[in-house]
């Protein structure tokens, strides 16, 4: 993301078996120095971190488990903004696999009404308050079948939705050539080229939204700083930012 104009993105890749998370393995070699684009990977996490605090549940070898060292020369209160940029890559990336997928604000990536990946970006500053590095982590589900109960109805895989294998490692390399492309523009011209994009792709818009804070309407867009756009029923228009935003089902619109 500093405009190097070869590929920047994957130049050194960690790949690692098992750990209990890829992002403390990342944030490690971020810490020691680690350029821009250092990746790890691994092939299964024994403490996958989602965001909120969730977990993140792989199956071994059958899931994209990845943390990138970004260091974009960008403002420390645009690095949110990078998850909105990941998800239009992963979305792009996917097109390459042969599936359609779809964006759920702020950075879930879905299949239908199934979440196929998420998105963890991680910024750490300075004590002035710059933007040090952010860890990049995505988790992406390739090559699972089936999942555990207590997400089956929640989650899909590249394979479950093409009825095809694809080797995770091309799957990797799909997302960086992507990502980098991404996150060039977006270091270059903010949200300007990436949210027309990301519109494009989106879940939900149209469909009504209630925030974390209780805040409720239809989503109608997505503002210049990424904030999602909401009307409530009074015509008000509302921005929210952060937090969880409970969609209806795209077959509950209009009921
Ligand atoms: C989410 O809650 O949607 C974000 C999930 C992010 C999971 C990925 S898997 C690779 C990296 N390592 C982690 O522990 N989390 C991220």
């Amino acid at each position: 993301m500093t405009g190097a104009p070869s590929r920047t993105l994957g130049h050194t890749i960690h790949r690692l078996g098992e750990v209990a998370s890829t992002q403390a393995e990342a944030a490690r070699f971020a810490a020691a120095g680690a350029s821009e684009g250092t990746v790890v990977t691994a092939t299964h996490q024994r403490a996958g971190r989602g965001r909120r605090g969730r977990e993140w549940l792989d199956t071994q070898g059958e899931s994209l488990l990845m943390s990138i060292v970004l260091r974009p020369r960008i403002p420390a209160d645009l690095a949110p903004q990078l998850s909105l940029v990941a998800a239009v890559a992963v979305v792009e990336a996917l097109d390459t696999a042969g599936m359609t997928a779809g964006i759920r604000w702020p950075n879930d990536v879905m299949a239908g009404e199934r979440k196929i990946c998420g998105l963890l970006p991680e910024a750490v500053t300075t004590r002035e308050g710059a933007l040090e590095h952010v860890i990049l982590g995505i988790g992406l589900n390739v090559n699972q079948r089936d999942f555990p109960a207590s997400i089956r109805m929640l989650a899909t895989s590249v394979r479950i939705e093409t009825g095809r294998e694809r080797a995770v490692e091309e799957t990797r390399d799909a997302v960086l050539a992507a990502l980098e492309g991404w996150c060039r523009r977006f270091v270059e011209t903010g949200l300007d080229t990436v949210r027309p994009a990301w519109l494009a792709r989106a879940q939900g818009i149209g469909r009504r939204a209630r925030a974390a804070d209780g805040r409720e309407g239809v989503a109608v867009g997505l503002a210049a700083d990424g904030a999602l756009l909401l009307r409530t029923d009074g015509g008000e228009a509302v921005r929210v930012l952060a937090g969880e935003v409970a969609m209806e089902a795209e077959h509950a619109a209009g009921h």
